[in-house]
């Protein structure tokens, strides 16, 4: 284990043991939206806060929030720290923890400066896969599907080699199969294109 992941691990087990403290009312007087303050540390607030490779919360549906926070209890979406976060989690906390993360803002737009010849890739890739007909078509998810706009590129990248090994599971196959076929060159584009979306035109 890197020293990096031992750290990781370090804050997961004290944010674990924060979260347990407040649901035995040692915070009582916390308001609800403080409960996510926590997760916030790994998480970050918006595009530019949170580390390369954890995702941003901002903007996703809460009945996917609640999927995955249920995979990560059941370890079935494997990831020492959120099953750290999540393995003392009742019913009624993955409840309340996703109905706050559907209540937070989409993430800002990156400014990360693009390539432009990767954008244009990326778009063509996920037209071609047809990615925007479960993501929607400005890719804002809903329901049990996820939030891709303006997601840290890292992660996106990650996650769709990840889905494509077959390392993560997701609640459905939809993602496997979305996947068959494409190349890993190809992945890296669609994560690129994801993540620095153009906005619409105001
Ligand atoms: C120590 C850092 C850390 C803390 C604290 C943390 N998380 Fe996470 N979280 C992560 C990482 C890393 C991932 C990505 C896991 C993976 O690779 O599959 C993640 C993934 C998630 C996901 C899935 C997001 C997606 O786009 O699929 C949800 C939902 C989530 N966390 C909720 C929470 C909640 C709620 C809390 C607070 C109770 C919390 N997290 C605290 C690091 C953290
Ligand atoms: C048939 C519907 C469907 C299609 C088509 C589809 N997806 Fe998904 N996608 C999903 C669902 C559902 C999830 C939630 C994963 C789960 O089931 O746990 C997801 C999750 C993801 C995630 C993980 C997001 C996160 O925050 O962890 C990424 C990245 C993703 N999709 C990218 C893509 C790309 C790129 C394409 C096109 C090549 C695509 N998807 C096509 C349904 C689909």
């Amino acid at each position: 284990m890197s020293c990096r992941q031992a750290g990781y691990l370090r804050a997961a087990a004290f944010v674990a043991a924060s979260l347990l403290a407040f649901q035995h009312g040692v915070h009582a007087a916390a308001g609800a939206e403080d409960r996510l303050a926590p997760c916030m540390v790994c998480h970050g607030e918006n595009a530019s806060s949170a580390e390369p490779d954890t995702p941003l919360l901002a903007g996703q549906p809460s009945f996917y929030a609640i999927t995955q926070l249920f995979l990560f209890r059941e370890g079935r979406r494997g990831s020492e720290v959120m099953t750290a976060m999540a393995k003392g989690m009742s019913d009624d906390d993955l409840r309340d923890f996703s109905d706050l993360i559907g209540k937070l803002a989409p993430p800002s737009r990156p400014v990360n400066p693009t390539n432009s010849l990767r954008m244009a890739t990326g778009a063509a890739l996920a037209q071609k896969h047809r990615c925007a007909s479960c993501h929607g078509a400005d890719y804002a998810g809903g329901k049990q599907v996820a939030r891709l706009a303006h997601q840290r590129e890292a992660y996106l990248s990650r996650v769709l080699v990840e889905f494509r090994s077959g390392k993560r599971l997701g609640y459905t196959s939809a993602m496997s199969e979305a996947l068959t076929g494409i190349s890993a060159e190809a992945l890296a584009d669609l994560a690129h294109y994801l993540a620095n979306l153009p906005t619409a035109a105001p």
